[in-house]
């Protein structure tokens, strides 16, 4: 959401996919998930055309709630599943400069679909050492959508998050710097902040709740960087 309404700001017109069932995303962009008649779940089982809500914020988004969950056992067993979201996406593509799709945070079905669709990752990862451990399997999920499905997969950065100024988030910090840079850029590291959890309790993007944020020039410095892709 706040890469999302950086984009905005930039005049660009953003569609923003929640394709994790714990709708968070959804959440925080102001909409109830068990409210919501139509998601992203109607277009991928039923190829219904995608429900967009419009003007929250400025951006677009397609909701999700728990019935994903639900469907994710359904995509399993459908036919060319890997290819649902992207011909979903392709039919809006043209109305949009950026399409930005919320991954759960698991690598099954929707995550594989998430990058069958894609032409870049951006890889959110805390500066803990359980996180980082886990870039592993994502990087290797990635080489293997490459090679199997989707060749022009290409990672546009990694942003480390939730950084604090202790011993091993630090030392985390450092290895993520030093070993990572030959897979992506590495962005500027976001720090835990109480202000992003207070703006997502209140609904809204950080540069709205508090605009002088000091993580107002770091997200938009990613979206500088989403311009140069
Ligand atoms: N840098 C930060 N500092 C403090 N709180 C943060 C920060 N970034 C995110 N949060 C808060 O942590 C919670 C989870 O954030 P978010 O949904 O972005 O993470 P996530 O990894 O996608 O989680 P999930 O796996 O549930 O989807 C939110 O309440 C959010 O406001
Ligand atoms: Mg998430």
């Amino acid at each position: 959401m706040n890469l999302g309404y950086q984009l905005v700001n930039r005049n660009h017109k953003v569609l923003l996919v929640d394709m994790d069932p714990q709708a968070s995303l959804t959440t925080f962009m102001g909409l109830e998930p068990y409210e919501v008649e139509e998601t992203i779940v109607d277009s991928l089982l039923n190829d219904s055309p995608l429900p967009i809500r419009s003007g929250l914020h400025g951006l677009d988004l397609v909701p999700s709630n728990i019935t994903l969950s639900a469907a994710e056992v359904q995509l399993h067993s459908a036919l060319a599943r890997e290819w649902k979201l992207k011909r979903i996406l392709d039919r809006v593509i043209d109305e949009y400069d950026f399409i930005l799709i919320d991954c759960p945070p698991t690598l099954g079905i929707l995550s594989i679909l998430s990058l069958v669709a894609a032409t870049h990752v951006l890889i959110p990862l805390q500066t803990h050492f359980k996180a980082y451990k886990g870039t592993d399997l994502l990087l290797d999920t990635v080489r293997q959508i490459r090679e199997q499905v989707n060749p022009g997969l290409k990672i546009a950065g990694i942003v480390p998050m939730m950084y604090s100024n202790t011993g091993q988030d630090k030392a985390i910090l450092e290895a993520t710097q030093q070993q990572l840079a030959v897979v992506a850029p590495i962005f500027p590291a976001i720090s835990r902040a109480i202000a992003f959890a207070d703006a997502s309790m209140a609904r809204q993007p950080l540069a709205v709740y508090d605009p002088r944020h000091a993580m107002v020039k770091v997200l938009d410095s990613i979206a500088e960087n989403m311009e140069k892709l």
